[in-house]
């Protein structure tokens, strides 16, 4: 016996269904599951040639209701906000999101000495005011994504929520050990007055997650037990993702509009001046922070010598690791133009 469908109800019929839209996908779920990138194909995959029409309610590849509003807010032109990886960085924070409640060993954070939990707090209460700020601005942007790009849109509200949980654990380390949230100094605020997607990327994905990036990769050094290491090796393969975004889109500015380079270096210029006038040897944007990195570093505050010259290679290494970036994006040529007290810990060219 069949079962009714809609065509045997009188009076429905699939009037109602537009189909001029491109139909017959058929895809099979690969190792990693059904992927965005799979899917891409068709009328349904980004166009390359795209230069966006005016933004309106449509999922890319439906058809418009005739009455759908436009966006005023929105970008027109892919390379505003595209990324290449973006649908790829978006699966895999899908995949590899973590739970600082449950993840992070919190029973091996013992007593510490009064030097070294203070240093940990004052580090932390810094994090979670860069944090904060790593999360609000994206949040600023997903509105002007154009529909046609939603990929750029989805890894923004992955990086939300990676920036949510960095907020969070940096907190729960600060107050689980009977320390405190202290005064940590400036944090990254200059980030908040960012007009525009690709500033935005310029100022906080390349530059910003790109030294804190470093910095958590190099949290063993810092770290005084197996949950601060934890936190840091997990925080750091959020921040991967998030730094790929900013080099990704970048390079694709660069590869679609290559006339944007002076303005791409004029972010760049205010991002290290602003950094430069704070940061010597301490990788963050203020000294307090630096000192509290340089007593973890160095395991005490009767170290703090050793710490700084620990920190000196940290910071070599985020500067060096800096201008790899800037090669990759097509940016190679400012190593030339640098903030001088960056240019000086350039390794050099090989
Ligand atoms: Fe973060
Ligand atoms: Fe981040």
């Amino acid at each position: 016996m069949s079962s009714p469908s809609l065509v045997d109800v009188p009076g429905l019929n699939f009037d109602w269904l537009n189909l001029d839209t491109e139909q017959g996908m058929r895809v099979n779920a690969g190792r990693r599951g059904l992927t965005l990138e799979q899917i891409n194909a068709m009328t349904y995959g980004v166009d390359p040639y795209d230069e966006g029409g005016a933004a309106v309610f449509k999922p890319r590849g439906a058809r418009a209701d005739e009455r759908s509003p436009r966006h005023a807010r929105q970008y027109r032109s892919k390379a505003d906000v595209w990324s290449e990886s973006a649908m790829l960085l978006y699966e895999e924070a899908n995949q590899r999101q973590w739970s600082s409640a449950v993840d992070i060993p919190w029973d091996e954070v013992k007593p510490l000495p009064d030097d070294l939990e203070w240093a940990m707090c004052t580090l932390c209460t810094f994090l979670t005011q860069v944090e904060f700020i790593a999360g609000d601005l994206p949040g600023r942007f997903m509105e002007q994504v154009h529909p046609d790009h939603f990929e750029a849109q989805l890894f923004l509200g992955t990086q939300i929520m990676d920036e949510s949980r960095h907020l969070d654990v940096f907190r729960k380390r600060a107050l689980v050990n009977g320390g405190g949230m202290v005064d940590a100094g400036f944090g990254a605020i200059n980030l908040l007055a960012v007009d525009d997607f690709t500033e935005m990327t310029a100022l906080l994905h390349l530059v910003g997650e790109g030294f804190v990036q470093t910095l958590f990769r190099m949290g063993e050094l810092i770290s005084q037990n197996e949950a601060e290491k934890k936190i840091f090796r997990l925080a750091a393969q959020d921040e991967s993702r998030h730094l790929a975004f900013g080099v990704t889109h970048l390079k694709y500015v660069m590869d679609t509009e290559p006339w944007r380079k002076e303005e791409l270096h004029h972010y760049l210029d205010m991002q290290e001046g602003a950094l430069g006038q704070s940061q010597q040897a301490s990788l963050t944007t203020n000294p307090t922070t630096g000192e509290a990195l340089a007593i973890l570093a160095g395991g005490g505050i009767e170290k703090i010598d050793e710490g700084f010259q620990k920190l000196m290679i940290m910071r070599k290494r985020q500067v060096n690791e800096y201008m790899h970036r800037l090669e990759v994006i097509g940016l190679g040529d400012r190593r030339e133009r640098m903030a001088a007290g960056m240019r000086e810990l350039l390794d050099p060219v090989k």
